[in-house]
């Protein structure tokens, strides 16, 4: 499986990852190619791993209650917005392009 990340730069890489491999997403992007965010480590509260999911998104599991609360602090909307933090590794990732949010 594979993801495609975007930072903030407007880098982009393509990240092979297997299911489960990282915690989540974040540590995905964190350890491959992108560590500028998860400051509080994926608890679900800094709202530094704010990513959009783009073309190929096949998530069926809307935003959970942590990553609601942070996108009503920081007056985001969308249902393409997420935490990296949140989202677990699976299948539902694979051939996704996620776009690291600028300024969070
Ligand atoms: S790492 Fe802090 S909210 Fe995701």
């Amino acid at each position: 499986m594979q993801i495609t990340v975007v930072d903030t730069a407007n880098e982009t890489q393509i990240v092979p990852f297997k299911r489960y491999e990282y915690a989540n997403l974040m540590e995905l992007i964190v350890n491959t190619c992108y560590d500028e965010i998860g400051e509080c480590r994926g608890r679900g509260l800094c709202g530094t791993c704010v990513v959009e999911i783009g073309e190929g998104s096949s998530l069926t599991e809307p935003p959970n209650k942590k990553e609601m609360e942070v996108f009503q602090n920081m007056n985001l909307t969308g249902e393409e917005v997420r935490l990296a933090c949140q989202l677990m590794l699976t299948h539902e990732l694979d051939g996704v392009k996620v776009r690291v949010l600028e300024g969070y």
